[in-house]
């Protein structure tokens, strides 16, 4: 952790693991963490805690399961979205997608519950920058 500046842009050479969060900086007790993702997510709920999204570039696309029939939610680069606590998501970007999430820190990146974790997803809460 630093108490200087971030570069989001530079953060983001730092690494390539895919759906693999690191972590740039805290607030209160909160997590800024930046990933790089493609191909597809887990199906995965948080039962204590909203997760916000914020597109750096590329799009993401978020299914959900917070209505009768699944939706997707389309973030092109520049959006935000929040998933709330509770909800059934899967994150995905097929043409690869850098994005910055906001949740408490030890939020586990595959959630509370989950489908199978895939060999292309990261089970963590977070890795240091
Ligand atoms: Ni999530």
């Amino acid at each position: 952790m630093t108490n200087e500046p971030i570069d989001l842009a530079a953060a983001l050479t730092r690494f390539d693991q895919l759906w693999s969060p690191r972590i740039v900086t805290r607030v209160n007790d909160y997590d800024v963490r930046i990933a790089k993702v493609a191909g597809e997510h887990v199906w995965h709920t948080h039962d204590h805690t909203d997760e916000f999204f914020l597109v750096l570039e590329g799009e993401l696309r978020i299914a959900l399961r917070d209505q009768p029939a699944e939706r997707e939610v389309v973030l092109p680069r520049g959006a935000v979205f929040v998933v709330p606590r509770g909800v059934a998501h899967r994150p995905s970007s097929a043409g690869g997608a850098s994005i910055l999430m906001f949740e408490p820190s030890g939020t586990s990146s595959v959630g509370d519950r989950h489908d199978d974790v895939p060999a292309q997803v990261d089970a963590t809460t977070g890795h240091p920058l």
